[in-house]
């Protein structure tokens, strides 16, 4: 009798240019959830997934309007009572492409040069939509799915899932599972199987500082007001203390602590500071006083400016007194953080330092928690025996910088613990140009898939 492991390994392999095409066509939608015009390519692409599992034989298979872009829903429940259901998340929608001209290759044209492949969206997530959907037809074409499953394909994330929560609460019948699996984050290079067990949360704000009614003369006026432009700067800049510590009041008061095990752990990771220099080009590392960089990127809260505008910013040069000026700002968050606290310790802080001079206003934007995942679960390990399987060598275990706010919903809502996992790598270039998928990865990916599948029927 052959191993159904196996038989379901070999048509992935088989598969394999198939499955690439197919990857292509779906990188090729230019699903952009932040922007308006690009609104019937989101909703395409949310078809594109809809008939993808219809074509693999999924069932129930809905497509929820929202108050934004759509929601995919799409269900097997073949495998009997008896065995877990898994609840497959991912989102269809990708960032912006600018800047355009420093793309080597049209974004919405999927090009592959060496072992990569090139396209918005490509790593951050379609192709890992596609790992977890490829390592599913290839056990159904040879044999029998081990587990139930559901899926949940939402068109959002990128711009803060701000509709799936309601979403999460009006339909928990429908949803209800045992795992949730979330393959949106990454390993940490091609030879590193990884396990990302917790991933940080975020809350992000627009600060606007209002000063003379209109632009003025700088030399009319300069001396006589304070400049938006100069305040915004001040304000930020008393943001963090000389120890690089946020110090928006109590904005470390509700962070966990980690436990010395947990710390050593983090330690012995294959990653250091060279490694962040050479992806980042800058000629020194910074952060908070008295944490490595790992530490610093998975165990401790942030704060970021993202951008600023005020002023004239044109090419030459123009003698103005802006009238405003505005900052795009966020915080990452750890375990127990909440984005509403932090909103008003911002707004405390504001009301503490910010001159009568001038006028100001904060928005806030979208947030979610952080969310840590228990690294000894029976759902880990399932996926922790997968990925030794096929790298041969066990994975390491990392805390994520980055977000996937509506993980801790999953735990919240649904009241189930969500494996991360996934195959994008550091460096590539999610959100910027020319982002990339390692494609022998990405195979490899698949096959782990399928063990992993198989792995948690046991
Ligand atoms: N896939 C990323 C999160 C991620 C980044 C996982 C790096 C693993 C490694 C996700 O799509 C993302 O970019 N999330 C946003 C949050 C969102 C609310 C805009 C982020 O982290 O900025
Ligand atoms: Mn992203």
């Amino acid at each position: 009798m052959t191993n159904p492991r196996s038989s379901a390994i070999q048509y992935a392999h088989e598969n394999s240019t198939r499955f690439l095409n197919e990857l292509k066509e779906f990188a090729s939608i230019p699903s952009i959830s932040t922007d308006e015009t690009t609104k019937a390519a989101v909703l395409q692409a949310a078809q594109w997934v809809a008939n993808h599992l219809r074509s693999l034989g999924m069932g129930n298979i809905q497509i929820f309007p929202t108050a934004g872009h759509p929601v995919v829903y799409g269900d097997w429940l073949g495998a009997g009572n008896k065995a877990p259901i898994a609840l497959i998340y991912g989102h269809y929608d990708v960032q912006p492409v600018d800047p355009l001209n420093l793309w080597l290759s049209e974004p919405f044209t999927p090009d592959v040069r060496g072992d990569y492949i090139y396209a918005r969206g490509i790593t951050d997530m379609k192709g890992q939509i596609m790992v977890a959907l490829d390592s599913i037809e290839a056990i159904l074409k040879t044999g029998q799915l081990p587990i139930n499953f559901k899926f949940l394909f939402e068109g959002e994330e990128e711009i803060g899932s701000p509709n799936l929560v309601t979403f999460l609460g009006a339909h928990k019948d429908l949803l209800r599972c045992d795992i949730a699996i979330n393959p949106d984050t990454g390993t940490l290079s091609p030879d590193i199987p990884c396990i990302t067990y917790a991933l940080r949360g975020l809350a992000y704000m627009e600060l606007r500082i209002f000063g003379p009614d209109h632009d003025l003369h700088s030399g009319i006026f300069g001396g006589a007001v304070l400049n938006p432009a100069q305040e915004l700067c001040e304000l930020i800049a008393g943001m963090h203390d000389a120890q690089g510590r946020v110090t928006l009041p109590g904005f470390y008061d509700q962070v966990r602590s980690i436990d010395p095990e947990e710390k050593e752990e983090l330690a012995r990771l294959p990653i250091g500071d060279q490694y962040y220099l050479n992806a980042t080009g800058v000629p020194a590392l910074y952060g908070e006083a008295g944490y490595t960089t790992i530490e610093r990127l998975g165990t401790r809260p942030t704060l970021e400016v993202n951008g600023l505008l005020s002023g004239f910013t044109g090419e030459g040069s123009k003698t103005v007194l802006p009238a405003w000026a505005m900052a795009k700002i966020s915080t990452r968050l750890v375990p127990d953080q909440q984005p509403s606290d932090v909103y008003q310790q911002m707004q405390s802080y504001l009301e503490a330092h910010a001159p009568k001079e001038i006028r100001w206003s904060l928005i806030t934007m979208h947030g979610g928690p952080a969310s840590i995942s228990d690294r000894n679960s029976i759902y880990i390990k399932a996926l922790s025996r997968a990925l030794e399987t096929v790298w041969h060598k066990p994975p390491v275990f990392k805390r994520e910088g980055g977000s996937v706010p509506i993980v801790l919903d999953f735990q919240r809502i649904l009241g189930v613990e969500t494996v991360n996992t996934g195959f994008s790598m550091p460096d590539d270039n999610m959100h910027s140009p020319n982002e990339k998928l390692h494609l022998p990865t990405w195979y490899r990916g698949i096959d782990t898939f399928i063990h992993f599948y198989f792995n948690l029927a046991q």
